[in-house]
């Protein structure tokens, strides 16, 4: 998508190296930096220069290329199976990262043990182009629900924390459907949940949109419930770290208090999320693990304090929304109630709600 007329996605490879913007530093400055070994990926990982679920993925399928890189030796093996260890568990909550690193290790490791580290590069290139497409084709999914909403002039959309391009590799899940409808020519505006802690609706989604000509207005977390009951929201549609098999959800910490206000206004409640991001080893939400990140977060921004900094804090980054508020999931392969969600396990055939 575009930053300054110029298209680009998150994250790209090039000649042994990982290029990727650092989401640390916008929206004041667009940086690209460059990831040459795995523990560039984990700590940009960790450090949230790459974040969001899709994207983690793609970055930890490349690190596992690094990987087989570093560890190449005959008696290498449990470094590399160490590292792969480490690289999987440097974020907890979106199950995209496991999923990836999973893989392509075990892609490199049953392929051809001739050239692993070639055969693991080759399977994250694979991941880093389906999940383009698999993002595309959700904007598709998701236009078909926004081109039948019944609303007065425009759409009014509602949005919670980053799940944009910056967020995958390209498009978005939850914002892919925004710009396939902004680019059919349907009017849309959104609002932007600033998304507390970080901030990543109020600077990052609120960029992307911005960079994209797409009418949007950046809005406290406090006020959605607000804007639902005077009848100024039509939709909300947001990413997701994890769908459990019975299709409860964690995503950015709040997303389950839109849930409530927008099933106590009766106003449809999307998540939008490839196919990766389902864990069906999961039965339900309640085992999903919440990431607990650090209380300098909310006490400052950089070194400005924002609370009283002597009190302790405490800091979810992630939240679950119960299968029962939550409308249906815009994925690649169509739209699916909660309950259709195991359907799609080992590829099952289904039969998409639209
Ligand atoms: O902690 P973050 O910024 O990685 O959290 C991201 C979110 O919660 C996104 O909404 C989610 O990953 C969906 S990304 C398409």
């Amino acid at each position: 998508m575009k930053y300054n007329n110029k298209n680009y996605t998150s994250l790209w490879y090039k000649n042994g190296v990982v290029k990727i913007i650092d989401q640390t530093l916008l929206p004041e400055n667009f940086k690209i930096i460059d990831l040459t070994t795995t523990d560039d990926i984990i700590n940009a990982i960790k450090t949230m220069k790459v974040r969001g679920a899709p994207l983690i993925g793609v970055a930890g399928a490349f690190g596992v290329y690094f990987a087989f890189k570093e560890y190449n030796g005959e008696d290498d093996h449990q470094k590399l199976n160490n590292k792969i260890i480490e690289l999987k568990n440097s974020r907890p909550t979106a199950v995209n990262l496991q999923f990836a690193v999973d893989l392509v290790y075990d892609h490199a490791l049953n392929t051809n043990y001739e050239n692993p580290e070639e055969d693991a590069l080759d399977k994250a290139n694979e991941l880093f182009d389906s999940e383009i497409k698999a993002c595309k084709r959700i904007g598709e999914h998701g236009f078909k629900i926004l081109n039948k909403l019944e609303v007065k002039e425009y759409i009014n959309l509602l949005t919670h924390c980053n799940a944009g391009w910056l967020a995958t590799v390209d498009y978005g899940t939850a914002s892919s459907p925004v710009f396939e409808a902004a680019y059919r020519g349907l009017d849309i505006h959104v609002w932007v949940d600033e998304t507390r802690p970080r901030n990543q609706g109020g600077k990052l989604t609120a960029w992307e949109y911005f960079h994209e000509d797409i009418p949007h207005t950046i809005i406290t977390d406090n006020a959605g419930g607000h804007l639902m009951r005077n009848g100024e929201v039509d939709i909300v549609i947001t990413g997701a770290d994890r769908i459990a098999l019975n299709g409860d959800t964690a995503n950015k910490i709040g997303t389950y208090l839109k849930a409530l206000a927008a099933y106590d206004n009766k106003i449809p409640f999307y998540i939008a999320a490839p196919i990766s991001t389902i864990d069906f080893n999961m039965k339900s939400g309640k085992d999903i693990p919440i990431e607990i990140r650090s209380e300098n977060e909310i006490k400052f921004s950089g070194n400005t304090p924002l609370n009283h900094t002597l009190s302790p804090a405490l800091n979810h980054g992630f939240d679950v929304t119960p299968a029962r508020l939550i409308t249906g999931f815009i994925t690649e392969k169509g739209i699916f109630t909660p309950e259709q969600l195991k359907e799609l396990k080992n590829g099952k055939k289904q039969t998409s709600i639209t």
